[in-house]
């Protein structure tokens, strides 16, 4: 007969199985994630099972596939991820279409009994804040969760800095320094959008980096007059174009966020500020305008140097934790070290652009305008409407 103890034993020291899943919009960098999470894991001994398509695939057959080195093999420096992704695949509020109709079911019992019937000890799951709340509230149902945070937007607070946001502040930084050729060469105000949802980390780093003269953010709201200004003095001083670089956030002082798409239940998608702010411009200027939206152009891509090693990163000290016997935490990157920190403190808090930042005092000093409202211009507006 074999003593409890040693039972106790025995499965204490078999060889892990983990799962690993992607949530949310992807992102450059995951396969990176992926790839360290499989390759610390087999390292180790234990067997790594990809879950296909977001949570989703704990729902369904055949969406769990154990992973190997060679499922691996070159993907480091690929954009997407290969396990697919989705932003719909919330088991607590999942979308059932019956007879026409789409009605939400909880089927969060169902993810759990899946992830018990494979014997699976640890689920990682590399996901932005949405993804990230699914897998914290997943954890108090028992399921042993590792998050990864991801996202190109940087809006976590719990970690400095996300892989993916590197890689898309380059492109947005190239997408502008080709906007000033053809802005220069037709005299034109030329207004484009970045994303980032309700922070501006995309829209600051890539106008700093790449020249823009007026750069809106979600966290300061702008004026047209206190713009106008900054383009005016442009063409006082004959340089006769401006680029404008506008978060998909951003709005003017007591207006609204500019929405794409707006249902009950789902995300918003922000979207169309660019367009609004060249309209208005137009209109308030004797200049030509353009608008431009960058879009997913942003999250595509190989993932940059430095975006590749924070995935790898983050990836190998998921694996770590779950060896070390972490759970429902989520690693981080703070003061240049990988650490972990609980899952539920990790989802409450979105990082915003601190407006006291050097960046913003930097950017200032060296002429850029946020659109900022100036001393005494609420009341001058008010005196206007009278
Ligand atoms: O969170 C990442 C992000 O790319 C945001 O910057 C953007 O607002 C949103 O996702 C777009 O989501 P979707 O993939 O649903 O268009």
């Amino acid at each position: 007969m074999v003593r409890r103890s040693e039972t106790k034993r025995r499965l204490i020291s078999r060889p892990k199985r983990i799962g690993v899943v992607t949530g949310g919009g992807d992102c450059p960098g995951l396969n990176a994630v992926i790839r360290a999470v499989v390759l610390g894991g087999i390292n180790r001994g234990w067997q790594v099972f990809g879950i296909e398509r977001g949570f989703e695939g704990l729902l369904y057959e055949n969406r769990i596939h154990s992973l190997n080195r060679q499922n691996v093999r070159g993907i480091i420096h690929t954009g997407g991820t290969i396990l697919g992704t989705t932003n719909r695949g919330n088991p607590f509020r999942f979308k059932m279409v019956e007879g026409g109709h789409t009605r939400e079911v909880d089927l969060s019992d169902k993810v759990v009994a899946e992830f018990k019937r494979r014997r699976f000890d640890a689920l990682v799951v590399i996901g932005g804040d949405g993804t990230l709340r699914i897998a914290s509230d997943l954890a108090q149902l028992g399921i042993p969760v590792i998050g990864v945070p991801k996202t190109i937007d940087n809006d976590l607070a719990a970690t400095e800095l996300t892989f993916g946001f590197n890689t898309a502040v380059t492109t947005a930084t190239d997408a502008i320094d080709k906007l000033h050729a053809t802005a220069e060469s037709h005299e034109r105000i030329m207004v484009v959008e970045v994303m980032g949802r309700y922070s501006g980390w995309i829209a600051l780093y890539s106008g700093v980096a790449g020249g823009a003269d007026v750069i809106l953010l979600p966290e300061i709201p702008f004026t047209f007059e206190s713009i106008v200004r900054k383009i005016e003095s442009r063409w006082q001083s004959h340089r006769n174009f401006a680029i404008v670089v506008a978060a998909e956030g951003a709005r003017p002082v007591g207006g609204d966020f500019f929405f794409k798409h707006k249902e009950a239940g789902k995300e918003p998608r922000l979207g169309g500020i660019a367009e609004y702010v060249a309209e208005e411009l137009g209109r308030l200027t004797p200049y030509e305008t353009r608008s431009l939206v960058l879009g997913h152009l942003q999250r595509g891509g190989m993932p940059s140097t430095s975006d590749r090693l924070l995935a790898t990163r983050l990836g190998a000290a998921a694996v770590r934790a779950i060896e070390l016997g972490e759970r429902n935490c989520m690693v981080a990157y703070q003061s240049a070290r990988i650490v972990t920190v609980p899952l539920e403190r990790a989802v409450r808090e979105m990082k915003t652009v601190p407006l006291d930042s050097d960046i913003i005092l930097s950017a200032k000093e060296l002429g850029i305008s946020f659109g900022e409202e100036a001393p005494g211009e609420k009341e001058r507006r008010r005196n206007k409407r009278k």
